[in-house]
Order: structure tokens, then C-alpha cells, then sequence
């Protein structure tokens, strides 16, 4: 695995099913009356938020504090951001209080990269969501999530998604969760179709790997994963569609078209969800939809990710492991 985690693309099959696989193994701790491990003992991630966020947040946050790992919260809003501090004097902030890894979320796409290439900062960098360009921890938590419901969690370990076919319906043009599910999901080995009005694809969509449709009710029955995703408001800045209601005929997913749907297919949500137009409240709180479950298994990816970036080879999960960063009792007097 690379120093830093910027893009879905970045990732090989061998790291995506690692990544995947220890993410199982996180999960397992999840189940234990004491969920938390000393892996990351000593170590400082710094979550850096510039844009909105309830789920990502929380779980960076929640899976870094169960690696026992230090943890600064700095969001814009009520920061030195509001009175013009540039992201440089932001990461030179960071890196004296000696953050080893800066998970940020940006509203410009491409800031994490920045961050990860300016040596403004020394440790590892993740990214939580950059405009309209990637969200690769979405992606791997999506993957996680597909590979768990139609596999199996350990029938599923050291296995990829070859052959498995999901479709994601909707706001293409601004969705960052999108990207990085197409790179991803080719990489495991899924077959991937994107299903949005013309309106909402991007320029050059004909160059990813995947197939495009802009017809929902042909593609369902043909889908064992159905990933709807939230249109976007406050990126629009034009008219997309002519109305909501025309929206949610044409590519929202309710309770007749999940009908559509192969008897075993679920149906994904990133979140926030825009119950009523992307999606209907029916079909949301049915038993095949996997929101809840996703943001359960976004705290074992992450948790994963924080480990395979930070915590080195020791094993992840023995309960009393001695990592360098661990103060034996005797050190501690
Ligand atoms: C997504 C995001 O912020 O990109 N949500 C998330 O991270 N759970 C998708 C969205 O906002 O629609």
C-alpha cells in the first residue's frame, strides 16, 4: 500500500482485498465486550473537515479512538479558516502538533493531493471526500458491504467481486462517492453500470469502465447490487432536471422497481439520503437496504485503513500486542 490514500484508483486488487479482509477482522473486535485495541497507541490522526459531514466524520473518529490512537477534531466552521487561513498555514498548524496522519475532507477537488505531495505535512494522508473527485473509503466500505451481504463474511475473506453486477443511479455528475466506486468495484472485479439522466453524467463518462444506461427498469432486474445516490442540491448550479417529481419518476427507486430487483439484490445508500426523491421511505427502511449496515462497516474500513497506513506489521488485532508505540508498564513508572 502507498503512504497515503487519495484515490480508489491508487489501489491494486492485492490492497483492496487486504484492506477488505482486515476489515473483517475489525468487524470481529466490534462484536467483543471491549472494543477497543492498542494498535495506534501514542499516535495522533487529525480529522480536518472543511465541508459539511454526520457519517464520515463520526466514523474516522470512532475508528481511530477504538485504535486507541489520539484524536483532533478541527473543523472549518469556528476555525482560523473563517478569517482566511490558507490550507498551508492550516497544515503547518497540524504538523507541529505532530499529527501522523491528516484525514481530510475539502470542498475543492484535489486539496488532499495537495496536502499528501506539498511536504507541508509528514504523515499519512486520507481522503474523506474532495469535491466532486473521489471518496475512496466510501467506496471500500461500499465494496465491504456488497462483499458481506452476497458472500458471506468468511466465505468472503481473500475473495474479490469478479462477476458481480451493481448499478449506480443517479446524480453522476456531482458525486465524488460514484468515482470512486467505479475504480474500485472494475478493480474487485464487478461488472458496474451507471444509470443517470444525460443531464447528470459527466463529460468523458464514456472513457470509465463501465457500462452507462439511461434506463432504470431495464437495468434492475439485472443488478445484484442497486447503489442509489443523493442529488446533489448544493453543488447544482443550474436546472438538471425539469422538476423532483419528474426526477423521482424517472430514476427514483420505490417499492414497485425494487420489485424488479433479483429476490437476494440489496439496495445501497451513501447517505444522507433525500427520502422521496432518489429514494422512497418504502424502500429505505426495507430489509434489503444496506444504509445502516454501510455506516456500521465504515467505521471497520476505516479502522482498517488507519491500521495498514499507521500501525505497521504487527497484528492487528491481538489484544495485547506490543507495538513500538506502546508504553510498556515498567517505561511508564
Ligand atoms: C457522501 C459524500 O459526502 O460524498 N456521503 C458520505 O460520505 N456518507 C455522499 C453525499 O453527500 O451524497
Amino acid at each position: 500500500m502507498k503512504r497515503h490514500l487519495i484515490s480508489a484508483a491508487d489501489l491494486t486488487r492485492d490492497d483492496a482485498v487486504l484492506i477488505l479482509d482486515t476489515a473483517e477482522e475489525m468487524a470481529r473486535v466490534a462484536d467483543r465486550p471491549i472494543k477497543k485495541l492498542p494498535t495506534l497507541r501514542g499516535r495522533t490522526v487529525v480529522n480536518l473537515f472543511f465541508e459539511d459531514s454526520t457519517r464520515t466524520r463520526i466514523s474516522f473518529e470512532a475508528a481511530a479512538k477504538r485504535l486507541s490512537a489520539d484524536v483532533i477534531n478541527f473543523s472549518a466552521k469556528g476555525s482560523s479558516v473563517s478569517k482566511g487561513e490558507s490550507l498551508k498555514d492550516t497544515a503547518l498548524t497540524l504538523e507541529a502538533m505532530g499529527a501522523d496522519a491528516v484525514v481530510i475532507r475539502h470542498h475543492d477537488s484535489g486539496a488532499p493531493h495537495r496536502l499528501a505531495t506539498s511536504g507541508w505535512i509528514g504523515g499519512s494522508v486520507v481522503n474523506a471526500g474532495d469535491g466532486t473527485h473521489e471518496h475512496p473509503t466510501q467506496a471500500l466500505l461500499d465494496a465491504f458491504t456488497v462483499r458481506r451481504r452476497l458472500i458471506g463474511p468468511d466465505a468472503g475473506l481473500g475473495k474479490d467481486l469478479a462477476g458481480r453486477r451493481i448499478t449506480v443511479v443517479g446524480d453522476v455528475l456531482h458525486s465524488r462517492v460514484a468515482r470512486s466506486n467505479v475504480h474500485l468495484l472494475t478493480t474487485l472485479g464487478a461488472e458496474v453500470t451507471l444509470v443517470a439522466p444525460p443531464t447528470l453524467l459527466p463529460i468523458g463518462v464514456e472513457t470509465w469502465p463501465c457500462e452507462v444506461s439511461y434506463d432504470l427498469d431495464a437495468v434492475l432486474p439485472k443488478s445484484d447490487a442497486v447503489m442509489m445516490l443523493r442529488v446533489q442540491r448544493e453543488r447544482m448550479n443550474a436546472a438538471f432536471f425539469p422538476t423532483e417529481r419528474e426526477y423521482a419518476r424517472r430514476y427514483g427507486l420505490d417499492g414497485d422497481r425494487m420489485a424488479r430487483m433479483p429476490e437476494d439484490a440489496i439496495v445501497m445508500h451513501p447517505g444522507p439520503m433525500n427520502r422521496g426523491m432518489e429514494i422512497t421511505a418504502e424502500v429505505a427502511d426495507s430489509p434489503r437496504c444496506t444504509a445502516v449496515e454501510q455506516v456500521a462497516n465504515g467505521v471497520s474500513i476505516r479502522m482498517a485503513v488507519l491500521y495498514l497506513l499507521l500501525g505497521g506489521s504487527e497484528p492487528a488485532t491481538t489484544p495485547h500486542a506490543v507495538t513500538p508505540n506502546t508504553v510498556r508498564p515498567e517505561e511508564a513508572q
